[in-house]
């Protein structure tokens, strides 16, 4: 691993915390340069010692990327003082968990979704992608999520924004055939992270350490796949392709029983700790 990696230049999004962070310090051992972007600066600065105590060398990039202006600029600094990016992880993103019926109001929720966790991640594409082209090597990495691979109710906004990432990378992908430049999609299960946190029935799940779900990101840097995701997502995602309805049905309704009695088992649980 520590071959393929020693030297790149990766730029790695959403690295305050959770998978990012996690992501950065695996790098760092492996003898990456890091550039290393969230707009919490004191969180950037906190993972930025933690790597360079590991030896790496790190550039902070303190940004908002639900802002285009502010993608820009970050691109614009980023390029300004390092001649080659080798790698790109589109990781920095935001959850909601609601449903359609409670967001009829909250057109807001599909929006912001959709310029974090879409815009930005073409935004720096965009940027980073043309120096790639000229060298013939590159990587762009775009961390997505199971629920992109079944139906997953609760979640329109945020899957239908990670959708059209999956979409943008399969196209992007099929078009550099050749090219010496690759592009991966990450479909996570739940992880343990600040982003899944405040979801009280999530404890009762399985979840993955960011530690490991950093692995799926170095696997997907050192093997450059077109998909990493686990066994569960490919077969629901196989199933929907074959039976869509049939699939959708009973996802819909597994997901009723399921949620009500893990909503159950966490409201006992707050009563016993009152
Ligand atoms: N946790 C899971 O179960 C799970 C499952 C599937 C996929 N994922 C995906 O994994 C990725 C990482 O999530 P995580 O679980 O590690 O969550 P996390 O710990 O909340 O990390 C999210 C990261 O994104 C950054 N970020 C958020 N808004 C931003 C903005 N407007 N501009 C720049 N950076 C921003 C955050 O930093 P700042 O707050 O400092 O900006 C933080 O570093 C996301 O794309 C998420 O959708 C997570």
């Amino acid at each position: 691993m520590a071959q393929t990696i020693r030297g790149k230049t990766i730029v790695i999004t959403g690295a305050s915390s959770g998978i990012g962070e996690a992501t950065a310090l695996e790098l760092a051992q492996a003898g990456a340069r890091l550039c290393l972007v969230a707009r919490r600066r004191d969180e950037l600065e906190r993972v930025q010692q933690l790597a360079t105590e590991m030896g790496a060398e790190v550039w902070i990039y303190p940004a908002d990327l639900s802002k285009a202006k502010a993608v820009e600029d970050c691109a614009s600094a980023i390029l300004a003082e390092h001649a080659q990016i080798d790698v790109l992880v589109n990781n920095a993103g935001r959850s909601i968990r609601r449903p359609v019926r409670e967001s009829l109001d909250r057109m807001h929720d599909f929006e912001r979704t959709m310029e974090l966790n879409y815009y930005a991640a073409v935004r720096l594409t965009l940027r980073l992608l043309p120096g790639m082209l000229e060298r013939g090597s590159g990587h762009i990495v775009n961390v997505s999520s199971m629920s992109v691979l079944m139906p997953t109710p609760n979640f329109a906004a945020y899957v239908a924004s990670k959708s059209a990432l999956e979409g943008f990378s399969r196209t992007l992908a099929a078009e550099l055939v050749g090219s010496g430049v690759h592009v991966s999609v990450i479909n996570f299960p739940l992880v343990k992270t600040a982003m899944t946190a405040p979801t009280k029935i999530y404890r009762y799940l399985p979840q993955m350490s960011p530690k490991r779900a950093a692995g799926w990101i170095i696997k997907a840097i050192t093997k450059q796949p077109l998909r990493v995701a686990n066994g569960f997502g490919q077969s629901w995602n196989a199933a929907t392709a074959l039976m869509p309805g049939t699939t959708v049905e009973w996802t819909g309704r597994l997901f009723q029983v399921v949620g009500k009695s893990l909503q159950q088992r966490a409201e006992r649980a707050s009563h016993r700790t009152k």
